[in-house]
């Protein structure tokens, strides 16, 4: 079942979402050629607590780090270690958070000091992605337009999407029904409707789509070792256009409090 939102919920959404957007933000300016990945999420874990939120990923399903952080080849799920960033790098960030009972889910892919021409283009490639997927987040449509906005910009620039993992609704748990795959998996699809709020996220790998688990259970690569990128957005479907949650903002309800 498709839990659709209440105006009082969305608002709540709405400020786990701009915190979860904060700590992604501030976590991807911290990060420079020679931290560990370690000190990245205990960083992560101290402005999530400042936030006055939890981690909506460390317990889950026993995920031991505050939030994901993925370098290069790896896909999803990297997680907090002693590897050492290096300049050239490119690391995913995924971060959510638990705030007034409600998920806020976003993440995205930053370049170490700097990064190669080709790395950068696979950057922006995913976000556009992302973006193109959002376009179609409309009431009326169904989830599966996303899905085939998202597939399209990413093979129309030679790269791949992940199949193994994909979106997903999202509200007081993190992840809910739908699920919103980056690709045309040609299941039965549900239609979007206003108050619906969903986690748009397209895993895009420079080679092949294919991907494998390491030993520890969690990180995903990919298989052909080339380069992934991540980028998240929450997402409300509305009357008319989308509204992303997950963006810098403050809301009505705050502001008027400050
Ligand atoms: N990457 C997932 C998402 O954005 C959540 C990670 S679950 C964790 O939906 F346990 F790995 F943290
Ligand atoms: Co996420
Ligand atoms: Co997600």
């Amino acid at each position: 079942m498709i839990i659709v939102k209440t105006p009082k919920e969305i608002e709540a959404m709405r400020i786990a979402g701009r915190i979860a957007r904060e700590v992604v933000d501030e976590v991807g300016r911290y990060v420079q050629p020679g931290m560990s990945t370690r000190e990245i999420d205990l960083f992560a874990a101290e402005l999530i607590r400042k936030q006055g939120a939890k981690s909506a990923f460390l317990g889950y399903k026993k995920y031991p780090c505050h939030i994901c952080i993925s370098v290069n080849e790896e896909v999803v799920h990297g997680m907090a270690s002693d590897r050492r960033v290096q300049f050239g790098d490119i690391v995913s960030l995924d971060v959510g958070v638990y705030h007034g009972g409600f998920v806020g889910d976003t993440a995205k892919t930053v370049a170490v000091g700097g990064c190669s021409l080709s790395a950068q283009r696979l950057m922006d490639v995913t976000e556009k992605a992302l973006h193109e997927g959002i376009a179609h987040a409309v009431s009326g449509n169904r989830v599966v337009d996303i899905s085939r906005a998202v597939q399209r910009c990413v093979e129309s620039h030679g790269y791949s999407v992940v199949r193994e993992f994909v979106g997903h609704g999202v509200g007081r748990s993190l992840h809910e029904e739908p699920q919103v795959p980056n690709y045309v998996d040609g299941k039965p699809s549900p239609k979007l409707k206003p108050g619906m709020t969903i986690a748009i996220e397209p895993m895009v790998n420079a080679g092949g789509p294919k991907v494998e688990m390491l030993n520890d259970g969690w990180t995903v690569i990919t298989k052909d070792g080339e380069l992934s990128a991540h980028f998240e957005h929450t997402v409300l479907i509305t009357e008319s256009a989308p509204e992303i949650l997950t963006c810098a903002s403050k809301t009505a309800t705050e502001s008027k409090g400050s």
